[in-house]
């Protein structure tokens, strides 16, 4: 058991690069897995989650170097070159390794089970199963649609249209990855932008996917040409530090070498509104993905309805933002954000409770939030074994009034290797107690 302990105080200061995005490593670990040639991948993110997702395609024959200091070479399969897999692959903590090899692996002429760890084994996979299965793939999940997923091979997948019932970058990755495979053409229509890391990438990888509006396609049957990757800074990492630098007095931070996809601020949009001082410098682009530095200063934040067009731009922000809003001034109101419920923890009942022994009037609805800013005084957290919600109580121990441990961090290191390190370097005192 790993905890963090955290004293008042602490303002956070200079320059920092936060570990390289998750959902892009991932996706560059899948497809230099299945393209031809050599795919070389820097600024990768060695967290856990990413670290799954290398190690399944390693059981089915995939050889690859490093990843060292965030470089990875790997030597790509083809689409149709994976081998049978001799165990279960194992996913971990991580959703996202989960849904998206279940598209991959839908498509192989082998059997192969994915199985996760006790809180991915909770979470849902009809969204993925249900539209696979619609394309022709046999999948058979356990009792009340969750892992392990077993998925039969030898089937011919074909393309359909697909109306996705909620706004999952994962459902709609699944699928085009499974479409990579299907006779036909593949059609998803998403009820609300999310993130396109997928399209993007596909496209470097030379494949060609047509997006128009919300409606985004591709054909079976082409081959993925390798590439090199260079993963930018994960916003989602960056914005522990956004929300810290924001809370505490005297702050003034450079988040380095981030990516500010725009289908991924909704995080900056949401705390410019709520009073934020956030600069975006330098922006650039980087291998097809948009990247910035990103200067934060502490300011006077205020309570807001967030709007819902930001949910599925922000939602794995919402911990940290939760945060913010317990120490802006007012109300803040979150609405349609059921999706909240069914991440590494249900964050919205996990929120609530932790901000309550901080003192702080936190309200849960069904889809969303009521937080009132206040004064947090210090106290003992769960974080559930969610990493989001350990780094966000890490965060607010900068401003409470007395030290606020956090229980439970071990999967920090699923986003986040190094986080408490870093944290402190920049200047929240932190220790970390327990493990080694
Ligand atoms: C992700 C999509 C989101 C996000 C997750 C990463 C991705 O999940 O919460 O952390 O990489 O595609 P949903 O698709 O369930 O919204």
């Amino acid at each position: 058991m790993i905890d963090y302990v955290t004293q008042p105080g602490g303002k956070l200061i200079g320059r920092v690069r936060v570990p390289g995005d998750k959902s892009i490593s991932h996706r560059a670990v899948m497809l230099g897995s299945l393209a031809e040639g050599e795919t070389r991948v820097t600024g990768l993110l060695d967290g856990e989650d990413v670290l799954s997702t290398l190690a399944a395609f390693r059981v089915m024959g995939v050889r690859a170097e490093g990843p060292e200091q965030g470089s990875l070479v790997i030597h790509g399969a083809g689409l149709h070159g994976l081998k049978t897999p001799q165990s279960a692959l194992d996913m971990g903590n991580s959703g996202t390794a989960m849904r998206l090899m279940a598209g991959i692996l839908a498509g192989q002429n082998f059997d192969s089970e994915l199985i996760g760890d006790e809180s991915l084994s909770k979470r849902p996979m009809k969204r993925v199963a249900d539209p696979l299965c619609r394309m022709g793939a046999v999948i058979q999940a356990a009792e009340g649609d969750r892992p392990p997923l077993r998925i039969k091979g030898g089937q011919k997948l074909r393309g359909i249209e697909y109306h996705m019932p909620v706004a999952s970058a994962q459902v709609k990755s699944s699928l085009l990855l499974a479409g990579l495979y299907a006779q036909g053409e593949t059609v998803i229509t998403e009820p609300a932008p999310t993130r396109d890391h997928t399209e993007r990438m596909l496209r470097g990888f030379g494949y060609d996917v047509q997006t128009k509006g919300a409606r985004i396609s591709l054909r079976g049957d082409g081959k993925l040409k390798a590439c090199h990757i260079d993963v930018p800074a994960d916003i989602s990492s960056a914005t522990f530090f956004l929300v810290g630098a924001s809370i505490a007095p005297g702050s003034d931070l450079v988040l380095e070498h981030v990516g500010i996809n725009p289908t991924r601020i909704g995080v900056i949009n949401i705390l410019k509104l709520m009073g934020a001082n956030i600069e975006l410098l330098n922006p650039r682009e980087v291998g097809g993905e948009p990247v910035a530095d990103i200067r934060v200063r502490a300011a006077k934040l205020h309570g807001i309805r967030i709007p819902g067009d930001q949910v599925p731009l922000a939602i794995d922000e919402f911990p940290a933002i939760f945060i913010a809003a317990a120490c802006a001034e007012g109300e803040t109101v979150l609405t349609g954000a059921h999706e909240l419920r069914v991440k590494e923890s249900d964050r919205i009942a996990v929120m609530a409770q932790g901000l309550k022994h901080l003192g702080i009037d936190a309200r849960e609805t069904p889809d969303g939030i009521l937080i009132k800013g206040g004064r947090l005084q210090g106290s003992e957290i769960d974080s559930h074994g969610d990493h989001r919600i350990a780094m966000s109580f890490a965060m607010a121990g900068l401003v409470s009034a007395g030290p606020v441990t956090v229980r439970d961090c071990k999967n920090v290191d699923t986003s986040f290797p190094g986080f408490a390190p870093l944290a402190k370097r920049a200047g929240l005192s932190i220790e970390v107690q327990g493990g080694r």
